[in-house]
Protein backbone atom coordinates (compact mmCIF):
# COMPACT_ATOMS: atom_id res chain seq x y z
CA UNK A 1 0.00 0.00 0.00
CA UNK A 2 1.25 3.29 -0.82
CA UNK A 3 0.72 6.44 1.02
CA UNK A 4 1.70 8.95 -1.87
CA UNK A 5 -1.62 9.82 -3.68
CA UNK A 6 -3.63 7.59 -1.24
CA UNK A 7 -7.31 8.60 0.19
CA UNK A 8 -7.98 7.57 3.57
CA UNK A 9 -10.62 7.17 5.89
CA UNK A 10 -9.67 8.17 9.31
CA UNK A 11 -12.12 7.41 12.63
CA UNK A 12 -11.95 9.34 15.49
CA UNK A 13 -9.48 12.11 13.65
CA UNK A 14 -10.00 14.91 15.93
CA UNK A 15 -7.83 14.54 18.30
CA UNK A 16 -5.10 11.79 19.81
CA UNK A 17 -3.69 9.72 17.44
CA UNK A 18 -6.36 9.87 15.00
CA UNK A 19 -5.44 13.43 14.41
CA UNK A 20 -1.72 12.36 14.20
CA UNK A 21 -2.47 10.03 11.26
CA UNK A 22 -4.34 12.52 9.20
CA UNK A 23 -1.07 14.84 9.75
CA UNK A 24 0.92 11.80 9.11
CA UNK A 25 -1.21 10.71 5.84
CA UNK A 26 -1.30 14.70 4.41
CA UNK A 27 2.75 15.17 5.31
CA UNK A 28 3.41 11.50 3.55
CA UNK A 29 1.67 12.28 0.12
CA UNK A 30 -2.21 11.52 0.29
CA UNK A 31 -4.20 13.04 -2.30
CA UNK A 32 -6.60 13.37 0.10
CA UNK A 33 -8.00 12.33 3.88
CA UNK A 34 -11.43 12.46 5.51
CA UNK A 35 -11.20 13.21 8.73
CA UNK A 36 -14.36 11.42 10.81
CA UNK A 37 -15.54 12.38 13.75
CA UNK A 38 -18.80 12.52 16.31
CA UNK A 39 -18.22 16.73 15.64
CA UNK A 40 -16.76 17.02 12.55
CA UNK A 41 -16.71 21.07 13.61
CA UNK A 42 -13.69 19.42 16.01
CA UNK A 43 -11.43 18.38 13.24
CA UNK A 44 -8.83 21.14 13.05
CA UNK A 45 -5.65 19.52 10.64
CA UNK A 46 -5.54 21.70 7.88
CA UNK A 47 -5.67 20.31 4.45
CA UNK A 48 -8.21 17.32 5.77
CA UNK A 49 -11.83 16.55 4.64
CA UNK A 50 -13.81 16.51 8.05
CA UNK A 51 -16.48 14.23 8.05
CA UNK A 52 -19.41 13.90 10.41
CA UNK A 53 -18.60 9.84 11.72
CA UNK A 54 -20.20 8.49 15.23
CA UNK A 55 -18.97 4.45 14.65
CA UNK A 56 -21.84 3.41 17.14
CA UNK A 57 -24.50 5.25 13.97
CA UNK A 58 -24.61 2.44 11.13
CA UNK A 59 -26.93 4.89 9.26
CA UNK A 60 -23.85 7.35 9.02
CA UNK A 61 -21.46 4.59 8.00
CA UNK A 62 -23.61 3.34 5.45
CA UNK A 63 -24.06 7.39 4.06
CA UNK A 64 -20.63 7.48 4.48
CA UNK A 65 -19.71 4.18 2.10
CA UNK A 66 -21.80 5.44 -0.14
CA UNK A 67 -20.66 8.65 -0.66
CA UNK A 68 -16.29 8.75 -0.35
CA UNK A 69 -16.27 6.59 -3.20
CA UNK A 70 -12.33 7.19 -3.54
CA UNK A 71 -11.55 5.62 -0.21
CA UNK A 72 -8.50 3.49 -0.49
CA UNK A 73 -6.91 3.31 3.12
CA UNK A 74 -9.39 2.82 6.16
CA UNK A 75 -8.05 3.62 9.37
CA UNK A 76 -9.91 1.97 12.23
CA UNK A 77 -8.59 4.15 15.32
CA UNK A 78 -11.46 5.86 17.21
CA UNK A 79 -11.61 4.29 20.62
CA UNK A 80 -12.80 4.40 23.89
CA UNK A 81 -11.01 3.17 27.45
CA UNK A 82 -13.54 2.20 30.59
CA UNK A 83 -11.55 1.21 33.52
CA UNK A 84 -12.39 -0.92 36.12
CA UNK A 85 -13.19 -4.40 37.78
CA UNK A 86 -15.50 -6.74 35.21
CA UNK A 87 -17.52 -7.84 38.93
CA UNK A 88 -18.86 -4.51 38.86
CA UNK A 89 -22.46 -4.48 38.24
CA UNK A 90 -21.73 -1.23 35.93
CA UNK A 91 -19.22 -3.76 33.96
CA UNK A 92 -22.06 -5.09 31.32
CA UNK A 93 -23.03 -1.92 30.51
CA UNK A 94 -19.66 -0.82 30.35
CA UNK A 95 -18.66 -3.51 27.73
CA UNK A 96 -21.64 -3.11 25.61
CA UNK A 97 -20.42 0.32 25.00
CA UNK A 98 -16.86 -0.34 24.38
CA UNK A 99 -17.95 -3.48 22.41
CA UNK A 100 -20.02 -0.93 19.93
CA UNK A 101 -17.50 1.70 19.88
CA UNK A 102 -13.91 -0.20 19.95
CA UNK A 103 -15.42 -4.18 18.24
CA UNK A 104 -18.47 -3.65 16.33
CA UNK A 105 -17.85 0.28 14.67
CA UNK A 106 -14.90 -0.98 13.14
CA UNK A 107 -16.18 -4.10 11.77
CA UNK A 108 -18.81 -2.09 10.57
CA UNK A 109 -16.98 0.24 8.61
CA UNK A 110 -14.63 -2.56 7.45
CA UNK A 111 -17.82 -4.40 6.12
CA UNK A 112 -19.08 -0.94 4.48
CA UNK A 113 -15.52 0.05 2.60
CA UNK A 114 -14.63 -3.67 1.76
CA UNK A 115 -16.50 -3.05 -1.81
CA UNK A 116 -15.30 0.66 -2.03
CA UNK A 117 -11.73 -0.80 -1.16
CA UNK A 118 -12.21 -3.47 -3.99
CA UNK A 119 -13.09 -1.25 -6.90
CA UNK A 120 -10.34 0.61 -6.30
CA UNK A 121 -7.41 -2.10 -6.81
CA UNK A 122 -7.46 -3.37 -3.02
CA UNK A 123 -5.85 -0.52 -0.47
CA UNK A 124 -5.85 -1.18 2.92
CA UNK A 125 -7.71 -1.48 6.59
CA UNK A 126 -5.34 -0.57 9.60
CA UNK A 127 -7.23 -2.20 12.85
CA UNK A 128 -5.74 0.53 16.11
CA UNK A 129 -5.62 -2.54 18.71
CA UNK A 130 -3.49 -2.91 21.86
CA UNK A 131 -0.96 -4.37 23.61
CA UNK A 132 -4.48 -5.04 26.11
CA UNK A 133 -5.95 -7.19 22.97
CA UNK A 134 -3.55 -9.93 24.92
CA UNK A 135 -3.35 -8.92 28.30
CA UNK A 136 -5.80 -7.35 31.47
CA UNK A 137 -4.58 -5.18 33.95
CA UNK A 138 -5.82 -6.60 37.25
CA UNK A 139 -8.78 -4.74 38.17
CA UNK A 140 -9.23 -1.89 35.43
CA UNK A 141 -8.92 -3.13 31.97
CA UNK A 142 -10.98 -6.45 31.56
CA UNK A 143 -13.82 -5.09 29.38
CA UNK A 144 -11.40 -2.89 27.38
CA UNK A 145 -9.11 -5.77 27.04
CA UNK A 146 -11.98 -7.76 25.80
CA UNK A 147 -12.97 -5.47 23.56
CA UNK A 148 -9.85 -5.25 21.42
CA UNK A 149 -8.91 -9.30 21.96
CA UNK A 150 -12.61 -9.12 20.23
CA UNK A 151 -10.89 -6.89 17.73
CA UNK A 152 -7.75 -8.32 17.16
CA UNK A 153 -9.43 -11.72 16.35
CA UNK A 154 -12.30 -9.86 14.01
CA UNK A 155 -9.23 -8.52 11.98
CA UNK A 156 -7.03 -11.97 11.64
CA UNK A 157 -10.44 -13.14 10.17
CA UNK A 158 -11.10 -10.07 8.05
CA UNK A 159 -7.38 -10.19 6.76
CA UNK A 160 -8.31 -13.80 5.77
CA UNK A 161 -11.38 -12.23 3.62
CA UNK A 162 -9.91 -9.62 2.54
CA UNK A 163 -6.99 -11.27 0.75
CA UNK A 164 -8.94 -12.24 -2.05
CA UNK A 165 -9.46 -8.43 -3.52
CA UNK A 166 -5.95 -7.83 -2.86
CA UNK A 167 -6.73 -5.62 0.16
CA UNK A 168 -4.33 -5.52 3.01
CA UNK A 169 -5.42 -5.77 6.92
CA UNK A 170 -2.64 -4.06 9.32
CA UNK A 171 -2.75 -4.54 13.00
CA UNK A 172 -1.22 -2.05 15.12
CA UNK A 173 -1.14 -3.24 18.94
CA UNK A 174 1.15 -0.30 21.30
CA UNK A 175 1.63 0.18 24.95
CA UNK A 176 0.07 3.42 26.48
CA UNK A 177 0.64 6.51 23.88
CA UNK A 178 0.75 10.00 24.55
CA UNK A 179 -2.90 10.58 24.39
CA UNK A 180 -6.10 12.02 26.32
CA UNK A 181 -6.64 8.02 26.47
CA UNK A 182 -3.75 7.58 28.75
CA UNK A 183 -3.22 11.20 30.55
CA UNK A 184 -3.66 9.51 33.82
CA UNK A 185 -1.01 6.46 33.54
CA UNK A 186 2.35 7.34 34.44
CA UNK A 187 5.16 6.10 32.75
CA UNK A 188 6.75 5.57 29.65
CA UNK A 189 4.02 6.64 26.50
CA UNK A 190 4.78 6.51 22.62
CA UNK A 191 4.18 9.86 20.76
CA UNK A 192 1.21 9.56 18.46
CA UNK A 193 4.06 11.05 15.72
CA UNK A 194 6.15 7.69 16.66
CA UNK A 195 3.13 4.89 16.26
CA UNK A 196 2.04 6.62 13.20
CA UNK A 197 5.24 6.70 11.60
CA UNK A 198 5.78 3.32 12.41
CA UNK A 199 2.02 2.38 10.72
CA UNK A 200 2.76 4.14 7.66
CA UNK A 201 5.93 2.43 6.65
CA UNK A 202 4.28 -1.17 7.72
CA UNK A 203 1.82 -0.34 5.27
CA UNK A 204 3.97 0.75 2.55
CA UNK A 205 5.90 -2.50 3.36
CA UNK A 206 3.28 -4.17 2.82
CA UNK A 207 3.19 -6.12 6.44
CA UNK A 208 0.19 -7.53 8.30
CA UNK A 209 0.69 -6.74 11.86
CA UNK A 210 2.76 -3.67 13.93
CA UNK A 211 4.07 -4.53 17.09
CA UNK A 212 4.93 -0.83 17.40
CA UNK A 213 6.47 -0.70 21.33
CA UNK A 214 8.66 -2.43 23.54
CA UNK A 215 5.45 -3.30 25.48
CA UNK A 216 3.56 -4.79 23.22
CA UNK A 217 6.90 -6.69 21.72
CA UNK A 218 6.99 -8.01 25.66
CA UNK A 219 3.52 -8.99 25.79
CA UNK A 220 3.66 -10.63 22.94
CA UNK A 221 6.86 -12.71 23.86
CA UNK A 222 5.33 -13.66 27.01
CA UNK A 223 2.28 -15.19 25.41
CA UNK A 224 4.64 -17.88 25.27
CA UNK A 225 6.22 -17.47 28.42
CA UNK A 226 6.46 -21.11 31.11
CA UNK A 227 3.74 -18.98 33.29
CA UNK A 228 1.83 -16.59 29.94
CA UNK A 229 2.12 -12.95 30.87
CA UNK A 230 -2.02 -12.94 31.06
CA UNK A 231 -1.73 -15.07 34.26
CA UNK A 232 0.04 -12.40 35.86
CA UNK A 233 2.42 -13.11 38.39
CA UNK A 234 1.90 -16.09 41.29
CA UNK A 235 -0.07 -15.68 44.85
N1 LIG B 1 -3.64 6.04 24.27
C1 LIG B 1 -3.20 4.80 24.47
O1 LIG B 1 -2.43 4.52 25.42
C2 LIG B 1 -3.56 3.70 23.50
C3 LIG B 1 -2.79 2.54 23.47
C4 LIG B 1 -3.10 1.53 22.58
C5 LIG B 1 -4.17 1.69 21.70
N2 LIG B 1 -4.92 2.82 21.75
C6 LIG B 1 -6.05 2.93 20.82
O2 LIG B 1 -5.77 4.02 19.95
C7 LIG B 1 -7.00 4.53 19.41
C8 LIG B 1 -7.00 6.04 19.54
O3 LIG B 1 -7.05 6.37 20.92
P1 LIG B 1 -6.37 7.69 21.51
O4 LIG B 1 -5.27 7.26 22.38
O5 LIG B 1 -6.12 8.67 20.41
O6 LIG B 1 -7.58 8.15 22.44
P2 LIG B 1 -8.27 9.57 22.65
O7 LIG B 1 -7.26 10.63 22.68
O8 LIG B 1 -9.18 9.37 23.80
O9 LIG B 1 -9.13 9.74 21.31
C9 LIG B 1 -10.19 8.87 21.03
C10 LIG B 1 -10.81 9.28 19.71
O10 LIG B 1 -11.86 8.36 19.40
C11 LIG B 1 -13.03 9.12 19.16
N3 LIG B 1 -14.26 8.39 19.45
C12 LIG B 1 -14.65 7.85 20.63
N4 LIG B 1 -15.86 7.28 20.49
C13 LIG B 1 -16.22 7.47 19.18
C14 LIG B 1 -17.35 7.12 18.40
N5 LIG B 1 -18.40 6.46 18.93
N6 LIG B 1 -17.37 7.46 17.09
C15 LIG B 1 -16.35 8.13 16.56
N7 LIG B 1 -15.26 8.52 17.24
C16 LIG B 1 -15.21 8.18 18.53
C17 LIG B 1 -12.90 10.36 20.02
O11 LIG B 1 -13.78 11.35 19.56
P3 LIG B 1 -14.45 12.44 20.59
O12 LIG B 1 -13.49 13.60 20.64
O13 LIG B 1 -15.76 12.77 19.94
O14 LIG B 1 -14.60 11.77 21.93
C18 LIG B 1 -11.43 10.67 19.76
O15 LIG B 1 -11.28 11.29 18.52
C19 LIG B 1 -8.10 3.82 20.20
O16 LIG B 1 -8.63 2.76 19.43
C20 LIG B 1 -7.39 3.27 21.44
O17 LIG B 1 -8.04 2.15 21.98
C21 LIG B 1 -4.63 3.82 22.61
Amino acid sequence: MKIQSSVALVSGANRGLGAAFVRGLLAGGAAKVYAGARDPNTVNVPGAVPVQLDVTRPEQIAHLARELTDVTLLVNNAGISEIGPVLATSAIDSLRRQFDTNTIGPLRLAQAFAPVLAGNGGGAVVSVLSALSWLTLPGRTGAYSASKAAGWALSNALRHELKSQHTQLLSLHAGFIDTDMARHVPGPKSTPEEIVRQTLAALEAGESELLADAVSREVHRGLTAERPVYLGTPE
